[in-house]
């Protein structure tokens, strides 16, 4: 059973959000040790007999064995509930990881779920392919059009999920409108915060139900360790973690000592990371208006053009470190201006330190069938760059090496 987060920290209910990613959850061995200790152990003893049948049954409170509670992840699951604003949090192996578990934990055959069509490509399959074998069905649809999430909704409607912004496409789903559709047919709304995290955007205190990451973008923010979180009430997270305790997709304590290290400075990076990706949009939007343009259209939020700007405006902070855009032309095009860049990592990671460029139609996207990657907007000319740390002088001219690549 979950406790409550600040059984043991009344002193920090009120809490800012940066004391809260540098102080929650934090409780101190017997060592007096500051910063988090990582609890590298599979097991735990117990004093007696009767203790350990004590544990084992639930009847008094403790450790039992690493696959569902470790003090390391307790306190990374602890920061998350609280830098979200939910009342528990549940740490899985990776974000895919948190999203199956939330799925099993809360599904059963014969459920729907609604699901945004501007999604992560493998966040689609796992819908379409596994909760489909196990007799859960799910509509896609365009998460802009409220008509669509509405007529889609049925008596066995159970989730709504979205990303927002969107991955790649950086689209912004109102997330109070969605959870008013959600709740009025009676069912949850689930949100994957990995591009803004809560340092940027908070999806509880609009309405959302639940909330999971991929810990492997910005939550870690140095493209270290693969892990996941959902956060959300006491009922559904002691739902999820029933699931990881008999299913196993656990966090590892060191990931989450090093998830406890990223989210330390996580609203710092955030902040970074969004006027990095705003300068980095705006040079790449003046280039649309040259004559013979080779870049055709740019994607980020922080736009003035970009439809989603004004709703990004109020119900975030800022505006990430996630861009794409299309190149004029196709792939080819595409693959030119990937392949003259020097300094930006060619990798499918995001949410880094270190810049990254990928093609999504190849790679992150490459799952979907030529129907879904249409009606996603997935072109062979769009490139996504997730927007790091470096200095922006630097960053700019690798877009003009890709630039330069194209016109040449
Ligand atoms: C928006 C989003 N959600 C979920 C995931 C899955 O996370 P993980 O790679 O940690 O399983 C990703 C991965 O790229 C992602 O971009």
């Amino acid at each position: 059973m979950i406790d409550d987060i600040f059984d043991d920290e009344h002193f920090l209910r009120d809490a800012g959000i940066d004391t809260l990613a540098v102080r929650a959850g934090i409780r101190r061995t017997q060592e007096g040790e500051h910063s988090e200790p990582i609890f590298t152990t599979s097991s735990y003893v117990f004093e007696s007999a009767q203790a350990a049948a004590n544990r084992f049954s639930g009847e008094e409170p403790g450790n039992v064995y690493s696959r569902y509670t470790n003090p390391t992840v307790r306190v990374f699951q602890e920061r998350i509930a609280a830098l979200e604003g939910g009342e528990a949090a549940v740490a899985t192996s990776s974000g895919m990881g948190a999203i199956l578990t939330l799925c099993m934990a809360l599904l059963k055959s014969g459920d729907h779920v609604i699901c945004s069509r501007s999604v992560f490509g493998t966040t689609s399959v796992l819908f379409n392919k596994y909760m489909g074998k196990m007799g859960v069905s799910t509509t896609f649809v365009n998460p802009l059009d409220y008509d669509q999430w509405q007529q889609a909704l049925t008596d066995q409607t159970r989730l709504m999920f979205i990303e927002t912004p969107s991955n790649p496409l950086c689209d912004v789903v109102d997330i109070a409108r969605l959870a008013e559709i959600a709740h009025k047919g009676g069912c949850k709304l689930v949100v994957d915060n990995c591009f803004c995290t809560p340092a940027l955007q908070r999806p509880l205190s609009l309405g959302a139900d639940i909330v999971v990451h991929s810990a492997t973008k910005y939550l870690d923010g140095q493209g270290r360790c693969v892990g996941g979180a959902i956060v959300g009430n006491v009922a559904d997270m002691d739902e999820a973690l029933a699931f990881v305790r008999s299913c196993g997709p656990t966090m590892s304590p060191f990931n989450a000592w090093v998830f406890l290290k990223g989210l330390e400075t996580l609203r710092l990076r955030m902040d970074a990371h969004s006027a990095n990706a705003l300068t980095l949009a705006n040079w790449l939007h003046a280039k649309t208006t040259e004559a013979n343009p080779v870049i055709e259209k740019v994607f980020y939020a922080g736009l003035a053009s970009h439809p989603g700007h004004e709703l990004a405006a109020k119900q975030q902070r800022a505006f990430g470190g996630v861009l794409s855009f299309r190149v004029v032309g196709g792939r080819e095009q595409a693959w030119k201006f990937i392949d003259a860049t020097k300094i930006m990592s060619l990798t499918a990671n995001l949410g880094d330190a270190k810049t990254t460029i990928v093609h999504p139609a190849t790679t992150t996207h490459g799952r979907l069938s030529d129907d879904d990657k249409r009606t996603a907007g997935i072109t062979e000319s769009l490139i996504r760059i997730s927007v790091g740390l470096e200095s922006i002088e630097d960053l700019i001219a690798d877009l003009e090496r890709g630039v330069a690549a194209l016109n040449g």
